[in-house]
């Protein structure tokens, strides 16, 4: 039998496993919204205008803070929080607009950075560097927002979890205002097998290659995105996007069951009037 080098059985292993089909929602043992590299190449998405991941296009802020101003869904002296807030793009606006906003994100970086450009706007913002599973407000808020699909990467379990605390940080009759995809992006934009190698990149500032294989799970509505990571340094990281999509039947009734009537529909929070077989659902949903 042919003697093996155990750095040869090493990258054979991380490669064997790339292309294996992880547990449901398992969880990674690393960071990602918060690692001081990861979080650093993500701030830089968020704030290029035309990039349409991170925080979407700046057209696509600017549409979508005109529609939930112009529809008054959001007013002038309203308490608004932000789960999620990122570098803060879309509180800044609200804030711009009268709307007295308060942001939580993960993400140190992303938080400095929210809290720096208030300051220099002048803007009266409350911006949390934390988890918002940690939150604990009553009756607090006009509306709660949660901007790009944030719900569909939790498991039932956290999402049912996430949205009693919503419900609970809101007024009588407040608004839960968010955005779900749906299958139909999935499927065409959810990762299929492909290798790449960077000098130096978004996962690394080393030399690296990406393993990238999606995964669907039918059953459950869901799609996982796996990145394999492999360093010239000889480290190698997996990490997982996770997407439950929702259909507007499916995530109806989940609102239903934790208290909310939808009051509003769209395909987008930018406000394009909803019709089945779109790529997202942004919805406005009412406590009751
Ligand atoms: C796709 S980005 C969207 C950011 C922002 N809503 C926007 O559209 O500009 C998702 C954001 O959610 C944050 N995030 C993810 N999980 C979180 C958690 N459990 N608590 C707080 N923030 C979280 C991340 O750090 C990231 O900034």
């Amino acid at each position: 039998m042919a003697i093996i080098e155990p750095q040869f059985q090493k990258v054979f292993e991380w490669i064997a496993d790339s292309v294996k089909k992880p547990a449901l929602f398992e969880k990674d043992a690393v960071l990602f919204w918060d690692d001081p590299y990861i979080s650093e190449q993500l701030l830089a998405a968020h704030l290029t205008p035309e990039f349409d991941g991170a925080s979407r296009t700046l057209a696509t802020i600017e549409r979508t803070v005109a529609n939930l101003t112009r529809s008054t869904l959001l007013k002038p002296g309203d308490r608004v929080l932000d789960l999620g807030c990122g570098p803060g793009l879309y509180s800044s606006s609200f804030s711009q607009f009268g709307i007295h906003m308060t942001g939580i994100d993960l993400s140190k970086r992303s938080i400095e950075y929210a809290q720096r450009k208030a300051q220099e706007q002048e803007l009266r913002i409350a911006y949390v560097h934390g988890n918002f599973f940690d939150m604990n407000y009553d009756g607090r808020f006009d509306s709660v927002l949660q901007i790009y699909g944030e719900l569909c990467t939790f498991p039932d379990e956290e999402r049912d979890r996430l949205l009693r605390m919503v419900h609970k940080a809101l007024k009588k009759d407040g608004l839960f205002i968010f955005d779900v995809s749906t299958r139909e992006l999935r499927k065409r934009e959810g990762l299929k097998n492909r290798w790449q190698f960077s000098d130096g990149g978004f996962w690394h500032s080393g030399k690296y290659v990406v393993l990238e294989q999606g995964f669907d799970y039918p059953e459950y509505d869901t799609w996982v995105d796996q990145y394999t990571i492999i360093q010239e340094d000889g480290e190698c990281r997996k990490y997982h996007m996770w997407f439950h999509d929702y259909s507007l039947q499916t995530i109806s009734e989940v609102l239903a069951r934790h208290g909310f009537k939808i009051a509003r529909r769209w395909n987008g929070l930018t406000g394009e009037e909803y019709k089945d077989g779109g790529d997202w659902i942004a919805l406005a949903a009412q406590k009751i």
